[in-house]
């Protein structure tokens, strides 16, 4: 498909080499060394920045950047003692995890994913870079695109899902977001796409662990995000902590060098992650020194954190273990960076007291993360049209989740005030006003175990622990149950039992709060399950006992808003996942791209002896990727080709009619895949290559047309030569990946 993006016009003008040229001239290789060095923020204290350990640094030239400051006075003040008390006045840059919003928070990535709805997606980029901006940040850690396909995996929260192709639209879409088409604006960052490489494919999804893939899924299904956000034009990568074949990929001079540099042609500045260098020690590679000039020498620009870079570089190039070349180039490429951000002209561009004002958390940016945080939802379950909520008599809000603001933004959310978030109690109250009763209880903590609880609320996210017997607990929302006409159970995870370093072995809702759900269920009342989680849960008890379930991630500062807007319809969701619903953690890794094996399991059987399945449970998941519903009903008509016989370069469309059959206007994120039966490699059983998201009227229908060129089928063989083959081909059009219509056809060369 063709991208609805130009790439940003970052490209520096005709004078930026001369200027730099000029200004290197006059560095010392100290000075050079410096650029490359990215503390933490540290020790500043607002009015103390020049007496700071890091003002001194800064002053002797040993700083290029700092990272997660916040407050536009203290930024400014180190940028004053930067570009007046340094000797070449050289300005610097300001990272921070602006991951999923600024202080207006958008849904965790993973959330927004789900929306498949790449202006709102962009627009989320464009309102944290304007609000990061308006606060002097010049440069964010996003997009994390890492594909992740297990789920017991932390960090799958920030990331787009298991899919390349949606993944790689995503990633484009963040970068432009960020980006804009012009750096040197003042409400524009530069973007960081991470964590290359392979971060999300960690053995056993334990965090910071191995990866270890052929290099065929590596180039087919795991590179093309971070290859898309290259083609937009970003303006940083940040290598990754794990290791891929056998070397880090902060010292894998192929991941950095030749693939990035060489083959996608990189041009922007390569940071590490924090103290990614320095870990390389554990990982058994040599000691600082060594690791450090690995680092360099295998194209890293910028040391986060560690002081590798900076402390051992000088005696590494006294004896040969890199070269100034490779000094130099690095140098230059922060120098680049702060260029196209245009720091030489105003290095105070982003220190502006009145946008600090004015352009934060404002109504305007809260009414976008509303309305996206709404589409972010996938509805999971809703047996006899249980939702919408009518907007009279009795709701229980029940479950640790109903009244707690500060889990809402979810994970990653640096910038976030967690007081002015919007709890779901607060949210249901204010959208329907006193025509409905609200009674609300706590119902469980989050789990039984406070020593997990405690490690699952890190960051200031408390849960507020009640320290009451369970027993006392649970009979106070049966209480309020019985009283009620529908419950609404608001359980789950909490924000931080997803995010870096929050891997689970047990991928279920924690058995605390199932036991509540169970007591809730026996009431006799209609039970909605509004899920908080970061993860693909399994859910499969849930899905067959639960009546409705809405999955509503971690949706922001305004999910409280947001999640009332939907349960009471005043939006209809049209969520998709991005990402699969395993039955069980037995599962995992479980994806829809899968390869057929030479044993496939016959159509219609879930269990055949000597064929590639489980005795005890299905291959099936319980929700496939691109699954959502809606309150509508969508129904698809058949596919069809405008030519079933195809030869070299010609065009195909795939068209297909799609019905609005319910009473509710609505969107349908239709979904395009693509089989490639017969390759000089196996080819998977299907592949997204395309969606349209639609709006219809309640009875209305549209004509969905694909337009699929010979790019749309090629891929990555034996010898990595990117290319497409002849033969025979399946098309399938559907609204999710396991429900489509198929056709099939020839495409010869
Ligand atoms: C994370 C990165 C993040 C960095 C800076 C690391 O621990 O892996 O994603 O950007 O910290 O905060």
């Amino acid at each position: 498909m063709i991208s609805i993006y130009t790439p940003a016009q970052n490209t520096a003008d005709a004078k930026m080499k001369p200027f730099i040229d000029a200004l290197m001239k006059k560095m010392t290789l100290d000075e050079k060394i410096g650029q490359l060095n990215l503390p933490g923020s540290g020790d500043i204290i607002t009015g103390q920045a020049s007496n700071s350990d890091i003002g001194k640094k800064i002053k002797e030239g040993k700083v290029g950047g700092l990272f997660n400051i916040k407050s536009l006075e203290k930024i400014r003040a180190v940028q004053k003692v930067a570009v007046e008390e340094s000797r070449l006045k050289i300005p610097m840059l300001f990272g921070m995890d602006v991951i999923h919003g600024y202080e207006t928070v958008f849904p965790i990535p993973l959330g927004l994913s789900c929306t498949w709805d790449m202006k709102a997606i962009e627009r989320s980029a464009r309102i944290a870079a304007q609000e990061a901006s308006a606060d002097g940040i010049n440069w964010t850690f996003s997009p994390m695109v890492d594909i992740a396909r297990d789920p017991r995996w932390g960090r799958i929260a920030e990331g787009s899902g298991e899919d390349a192709y949606l993944g790689s639209q995503i990633a484009k879409a963040m970068v432009h977001g960020y980006q804009g088409d012009d750096l040197t604006k003042n409400n524009t960052i530069m973007s960081c796409v991470k964590h290359y490489a392979l971060y999300g494919a960690a053995e056993a999804g334990r965090d910071y662990g191995t990866t270890d893939m052929s290099h065929q899924r590596m180039y087919n299904e795991y590179f093309p995000p971070y290859k898309a956000a290259v083609d937009a034009s970003v303006g940083s990568v940040m290598a990754s902590f794990n290791e891929i074949d056998g070397v880090p990929a902060t010292a894998n001079k192929w991941l950095l060098t030749d693939v990035l540099r060489k083959q996608w042609g990189f041009k922007g500045f390569l940071v590490t992650d924090y103290t990614g260098i320095n870990e390389m020690i554990n990982h058994g590679i040599g000691d600082l020194q060594t690791v450090s000039a690995r680092a360099l020498m295998a194209g890293i620009d910028m040391d986060m954190v560690g002081e590798g870079i900076l402390t051992t570089t000088k005696k590494s190039l006294a004896e040969g273990k890199v070269t100034l070349k490779q000094i130099d180039d690095a140098c230059r490429r922060i120098l680049e960076a702060k260029y196209k951000l245009g720091l030489f002209d105003d290095p105070y561009k982003y220190c502006d007291d009145n946008r600090a004002k004015t352009e934060i958390f404002t109504n305007e940016n809260r009414k976008a993360a509303r309305e996206i945080a709404a589409q972010s939802f996938v509805l999971l379950k809703n047996q006899g049209d249980i939702l919408p909520l009518k907007k009279t008599g009795t709701i229980a809000l029940i479950g640790p989740l109903a009244d707690n603001k500060e889990n809402m933004p979810g994970t990653w959310s640096v910038a976030a005030k967690f007081d002015k978030a919007t709890s779901l109690l607060a949210g249901l109250t204010e959208v329907v006003g006193d025509k409905v009763k609200i009674l609300t209880a706590r119902g469980s903590n989050l789990d039984e175990d406070s020593l997990f609880e405690e490690r699952a609320g890190m960051f200031g996210k408390s849960l507020k622990r009640d320290r009451r017997p369970s027993n006392i607990i649970l009979q106070e929302a049966l209480n309020i149950a019985k009283q009620s006409d529908v419950i609404v159970a608001a359980l789950g995870e909490s924000a931080e039992m997803t995010g870096e370093s929050s891997s689970r072995s047990n991928i279920e809702i924690p058995q605390a709060q199932k036991d509540l759900l169970k007591a809730l269920l026996k009431t006799g009342k209609p039970v909605v399950l509004v899920l908080f989680t970061g993860r693909p849960l399994a859910l499969k008890w849930e899905n067959e006992n639960v009546p409705a379930i809405l999955n509503v991630w971690f949706g922001g500062s305004e999910a409280g808003y947001a999640i009332a807007d939907v349960l009471f319809g005043d939006v209809n969701p049209s969520g998709k996942l991005s990402t699969t619903f395993p039955q069980n953690v037995g599962q995992v890794p479980i994806f829809y791209n899968h390869k057929n094996t030479g044993r496939p399991l016959d159509e219609g059987q879930w269990f055949q002896k000597f064929h590639s399945n489980y005795l005890d449970v299905s291959n099936d998941p319980v929700y496939p990727f691109g699954y959502g519903l809606s309150y509508t009903i969508f129904n698809y008509g058949e596919i069809k080709l405008s030519n079933p016989s195809l030869k070299g370069n010609q065009t195909l469309t795939a068209s297909i009619k799609v019905t609005n059959n319910g009473k509710y206007d609505g969107a349908e994120v239709v979904q395009l895949y693509i089989r490639d039966l017969v390759g000089s490699v196996t080819r998977p059983v299907k592949e997204l290559k395309g969606f349209q998201k639609i709006l219809l009227k309640a009875g209305e229908t549209k004509t969905v047309s694909f337009t699929i060129t010979p790019e749309d089928l090629k891929f990555y063989n034996y010898d990595l030569k990117y290319g497409w083959e002849p033969g025979e081909f399946q098309i399938m059009i559907g609204g999710n990946s396991r429900d489509v219509k198929m056709e099939k056809l020839n495409w010869s060369k």
